[in-house]
């Protein structure tokens, strides 16, 4: 996979979060369907508040760095429910590859190294939503090893427009 090489999983300092900040916002403008997000809202958020994503404990950011530019190309993370009886899991979100770099293993090598992070601290299982008419991150969850668990429908409602999601979860 001589592709892969290109790229470098990364945990990122919050002095670099208008990085983030960019990545995600890109995110949200290409695809309103598919985070739970609205860009509008997070268009706002301070910069303390984008910070807070990169150093509080109940988040585990990643993000996929160019190595031949050194910039972020796409980001992934770990999200804990609170609660003691729910530490074994996490849920897989905000992942995001930019367009030009998608089918080069990018996600795939993002995961990866979540799932490591993950079970360093302690995560046995993950799960995730994805959009059923969201073919690319369906067939990448189910690629990597996700199964499909439950069919919900009108999950989201953007607009006035319902949208049905697949549960997936996956034992590490
Ligand atoms: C979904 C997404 C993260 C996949 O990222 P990626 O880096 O392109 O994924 P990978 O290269 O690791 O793909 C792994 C496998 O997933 C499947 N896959 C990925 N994209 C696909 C597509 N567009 N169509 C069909 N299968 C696809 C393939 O089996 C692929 O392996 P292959 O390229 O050897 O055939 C990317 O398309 C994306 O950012 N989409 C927009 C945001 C989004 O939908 N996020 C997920 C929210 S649930």
């Amino acid at each position: 996979m001589p592709e892969t090489s290109n790229f470098q999983i990364v945990k990122l300092q919050p002095e670099r979060w208008q990085e983030f900040r960019a990545l995600r916002l890109e995110a949200l403008k290409l695809h309103p369907q598919t985070f739970v997000s609205l860009f509008e809202e997070e268009v706002e958020f301070s910069p303390s508040q984008w910070q807070d994503f990169l150093t509080q404990d109940k988040y585990e950011y990643l993000f996929v760095q160019d190595n031949r530019q050194n910039n972020l190309v796409g980001m992934g993370a770990l999200v804990w429910h609170p609660g003691k009886k729910y530490t074994h899991m996490a849920e897989l979100g905000s992942v995001f590859i930019k367009a030009e770099f998608r089918r080069q293993k990018a996600f795939t090598q993002l995961l990866h190294s979540l799932e490591e992070v993950g079970k360093k601290r302690g995560v046995e299982k993950l799960i995730s939503y994805c959009g059923k008419r969201n073919i690319a991150s369906v067939s990448a969850y189910l690629s990597n090893g996700f199964e499909i668990v439950g069919n919900l429908s009108k999950q989201m409602k953007n607009n006035g427009e319902y949208f049905d999601e697949y549960l997936l979860e996956k034992f590490l």
